[in-house]
């Protein structure tokens, strides 16, 4: 089982992935939580690279950055992601290939070369659902800007987050299933309550 958590800045994506980690924690499963990009040495690394980059530095074009993004995927997915999900792990991710989609998409990247790199990094692996947490940006920036300074990436996209979020939903829109969409304005318990419910169906575990 491979859960991915997706939306716009603030929107709510790591209280939720560790509320779920924990129920099913609690529920004697094995569970494996993830962050994109991160987790491995390479992952690590591009995220420094992509995130911090000082102003004076010259952002890489949308495709050239979905490349980036996606060799952080290719590498998390072969080292990481397809071992443990070969041992039966629950599988929970903090952002994925909808996030290249909406984002790099929102930067101007063509959408089919998009969604042929994104097939390319993940080798046939795929989230059985992904949560999208559909928040105003404008909230979520708000709710990020709270608990501190923006990084250089997050400066940057700012503007552009109504465009992120509009992605995420046409991209949701055109998958027939796999997708459970959320009002992140909801206190995290109701939500965290329906994804529960959600995830119980898949599990086959429904009272
Ligand atoms: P992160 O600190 O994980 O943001 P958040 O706390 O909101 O999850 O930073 C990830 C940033 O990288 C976020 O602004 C979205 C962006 N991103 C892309 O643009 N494309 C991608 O494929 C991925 C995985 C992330």
């Amino acid at each position: 089982m491979f859960i991915v958590f997706e939306g716009v800045e603030g929107a709510g994506k790591s209280t939720q992935l560790r509320l779920l980690e924990n129920c099913l924690r609690g529920e004697g499963h094995k569970v494996l939580a993830l962050q994109e990009p991160g987790t491995t040495a390479l992952g690590q690394r591009l995220r420094a690279l992509l995130l911090n980059s000082k102003q004076a530095d010259q952002p890489p074009q949308p495709l050239a950055e979905a490349f980036l993004f996606g060799a952080a995927r290719a590498e998390l997915v072969t080292t990481v992601i397809r071992p443990a999900l070969a041992k039966g792990e629950i599988v929970l991710c903090d952002r994925y290939t909808a996030s290249t989609v909406a984002y790099q998409g929102a930067k101007g990247a063509d959408p089919f070369a998009l969604s042929t790199l994104n097939d390319v990094a993940v080798q046939g692996v795929r989230p059985n659902l992904t949560v999208l947490l559909d928040l105003d940006p404008k909230m979520g920036l708000r709710r990020k800007q709270a608990e501190g300074p923006l990084n250089a990436f997050e400066e940057a996209i700012a503007n552009w987050l109504d465009v992120v979020r509009a992605g995420y939903l046409r991209l949701a829109a055109a998958s027939a299933h796999g997708w459970l969409i959320l009002d992140a304005r909801l206190p995290a318990e109701d939500i965290h309550r329906q994804i529960v419910a959600r995830v119980a169906v898949m599990l086959g575990t429904v009272p």
